[in-house]
């Protein structure tokens, strides 16, 4: 009890000390910028939603507050092109897990390799708070996504039945040990 306790707390404090550096990567002759999301950033994320998802937005306002807000650590990185979001991603980590709680690229940018880096980064930025796992949950019918993360070395682990409220969906867990 008292070890995990420890680790709890260190998850915690790192959580203050840890800053993304922006980055500017080169794909395809065009530059992007890799930054760490904030609240001003949330409306570009809904509207982001609404061109990958047929104008829906899975997650709300709320739950992009939430999460920028979590006392876990966790990164949300997003990647602008001409000053727009173009993609984003989160990570949570709890104990010695980072969840991927969130990925999605605009339609226009999909296929180019972000969201590989993306996950890249969220591997990095688990791996420096010492996880041994990465985690996400995909919906079974998404086998594009599937693809990519078995690519990237995420094995299935188990089913969530209904996992999804909307549409009862199941999820695949997935995980991948670092
Ligand atoms: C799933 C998703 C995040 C992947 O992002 P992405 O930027 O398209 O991913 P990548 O470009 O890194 O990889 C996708 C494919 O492009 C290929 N690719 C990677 N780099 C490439 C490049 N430079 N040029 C062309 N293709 C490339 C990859 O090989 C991969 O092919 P694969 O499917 O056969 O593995 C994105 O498609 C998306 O937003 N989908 C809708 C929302 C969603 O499903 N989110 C996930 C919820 S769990």
């Amino acid at each position: 009890m008292w070890k995990k306790f420890n680790i709890f707390q260190l998850a915690i404090f790192k959580n203050f000390r840890k800053h993304y550096q922006p980055k500017v990567v080169k794909i395809q002759e065009r530059t992007f910028t890799i930054r760490q999301l904030d609240i001003g950033d949330i409306k570009s994320l809904l509207d982001l939603q609404r061109k990958v998802y047929q104008g829906e937005t899975p997650w709300m306002r709320s739950a992009f507050l939430a999460e920028l807000y979590s006392r876990y650590s966790h990164l949300y990185l997003g990647v602008l092109f001409e000053e727009q979001v173009i993609a984003f991603m989160g990570v949570r980590v709890f104990l010695t897990d980072g969840h991927i709680t969130n990925i999605a690229v605009s339609p226009d940018f999909q296929g180019m390799g972000i969201g590989s880096l993306l996950l890249e980064e969220s591997e990095k930025f688990a791996h420096s708070l010492d996880c041994a796992t990465m985690s996400l949950e995909v919906r079974r019918s998404n086998q594009d996504a599937q693809r990519l993360y078995r690519r990237l070395g995420y094995v299935s682990r188990k089913v969530l039945p209904n996992y999804y409220d909307e549409d009862q969906e199941d999820a695949i867990d997935m995980v991948k040990y670092l």
